[in-house]
């Protein structure tokens, strides 16, 4: 099997480079010069574990090129993927196609007999029936077949996802496209992978549908996290008790300062825009979506409480800008609001990531960007976690208490044990958690009870 890759962001990079794993000849084609560029110097341009490892072996075994020319790699291939992204489109939310049309059309003029046109990218329903028309428009001398196969990996682990996936999705009308797909994806039989054929509609719905209900666990999860905090309950004990409930299960169930990155927000938005199309009101959505927003802001009240009402002249230690751990995505993560609404409220960030910075420097101005944690809390009047990486998890509690002004520190990812911290003699708040204070604390400690009362 030969096929060709047309975008090497997240998904377009990590699809390519683990077909090629799996056997396939892969030719991933970009835009972007200077992406290409560094791929061919072995470079990987975006932050991924095990990326690398498997780029260099298939680039090795011949399997794996790169090339900004989509004319010479789409010569004998039996599919190409569109990888490209769907932003949000400004004003109104609907899924933006724009990158998705060009990169079409540019395929449409290279597109030999038999090739079939696969979407990977998260597409609005009828996105693909409207490819297939252009196709038939602009090259009657063919017949195209274009195939749904959404994508389902998470960045941060995305190569185990894309190999162990639990089910792939495609979405055919047409023999042939069934036929590719069906090769392609071979290699998983394996593991039993269930490899489920629908319609392109129902494949493309599908995609919008868990991202949607992924997001509404979130949120649903976040909202018990405030009722936990107001009836003197322990949100982590609820998540393990709701979550081992194998109808429900544990995933997506970690309370936390709103869902971001660069999918749920704009996925949410997309099927809201989809459902208002075909006249059916999405309430749960809407609330997800609503709810979630609320919360980002929801975060920097609770901080500023936490440091005693007021970010005026503080110093603010913040660990983590990327939307989660272990990527460097930074897209619509929960940081690029809370983060400007703490300096809007006058305060002076400094801020640490692991990999974010690049990206978060771009983002966030006017930030103090740290060599690590430590660096990042001197002199500072508090400490925000807001991404949950590892290296964060067990930081010198001594150490951290010295560089700090106050010695507080707003867990927003609940990686630290309230009593631990209050014996380590930390003013500590976390989400859907009871605040405890050792009594010593309580005698001399007047930010606390502001806090006390916040919550
Ligand atoms: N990032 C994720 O975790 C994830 C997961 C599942 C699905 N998706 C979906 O996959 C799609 C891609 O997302 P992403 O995060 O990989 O995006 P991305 O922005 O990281 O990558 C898109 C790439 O496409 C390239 N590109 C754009 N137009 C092109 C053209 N005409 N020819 C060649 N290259 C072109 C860009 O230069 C860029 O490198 C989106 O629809 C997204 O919703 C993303």
């Amino acid at each position: 099997m030969r096929i060709a890759m047309v975008g090497t962001g997240y998904v377009g990079l990590v699809s390519g480079a683990c077909f090629a794993e799996f056997g396939v000849e892969v030719v991933a084609i970009d835009n972007d010069r200077g992406k290409i560029e560094s791929l061919r110097a072995g470079k990987i341009p975006i932050y991924e574990p095990g990326l690398d490892e498997i780029v260099e072996r298939n680039i090795s075994a011949g399997r794996l090129t790169f090339t900004t020319d989509l004319g010479s790699a789409l010569h004998g291939v039996d599919a190409v993927f569109i990888a490209v992204g769907t932003p949000s489109r400004r004003g109104d939310g609907h899924a933006d196609l724009t990158y998705l049309f060009a990169a079409a059309e540019e395929i449409a003029s290279k597109l030999e007999h038999g090739t079939v046109v696969v979407t990977k990218s998260t597409v609005p329903v009828g996105t693909c029936r409207r490819l297939q028309q252009l196709f038939t428009k602009l090259r009657p001398d063919l017949k195209v077949e274009v195939a749904s196969n959404p994508e389902f990996l998470r960045e941060g682990s995305a190569i185990e996802d894309f190999i162990r996936p639990d089910r792939v999705v495609v979405g055919v009308e047409g023999e042939r496209a069934r036929q590719v797909l069906d090769r392609i994806y071979r290699p998983l039989n394996l593991i039993q992978t269930p490899i489920l054929f629908t319609t392109l509609e129902t494949a493309e719905l599908i995609k919008y549908a868990t991202n949607s209900f992924l997001a509404t666990k979130v949120t649903f999860i976040n909202e018990m996290a405030d009722l936990c905090e107001r009836v003197g309950a322990d949100v982590q004990v609820l998540a393990k008790g709701l979550g081992s409930d194998r109808r429900i299960g544990t995933k997506f169930l970690h309370p936390g300062p709103g869902f971001g990155g660069s999918c749920f927000p704009k996925d949410t938005t997309a099927l809201l825009r989809i459902a208002e199309e075909a006249s059916v009101p999405l309430r749960i959505v809407e609330s997800v979506v609503a709810v979630n927003e609320g919360r980002k802001r929801n975060m920097v009240r609770r901080i500023i409480q936490a440091c005693g009402g007021s970010a005026r002249g503080l110093t603010i230690a913040v660990l983590g800008v990327t939307f989660k751990p272990n990527t460097d995505d930074i897209r619509d993560s929960p940081s690029l609001v809370i983060v400007p609404a703490l300096q809007a409220e006058g305060a002076d960030v400094r801020a640490f990531d692991p990999e974010g910075m690049e990206t978060g420097a771009a983002e966030l101005p006017g930030v103090t960007w740290c060599e690590d944690a430590y660096q990042a809390m001197e002199g500072a009047d508090a400490v925000v976690v807001l991404t949950e990486w590892n290296v964060f998890r067990a930081l010198d509690l001594e150490r951290a208490k010295a560089l700090l002004r106050r010695p507080i520190l707003i867990d927003l990812r609940n990686i630290y044990e309230p009593a631990e911290m209050v014996n380590a003699g930390f003013s500590y708040s976390s989400i859907g958690r009871p605040i405890l204070q050792s009594d010593h604390q309580r005698q001399r400690d007047p930010v606390a009870d502001v806090e006390r009362e916040a919550v």
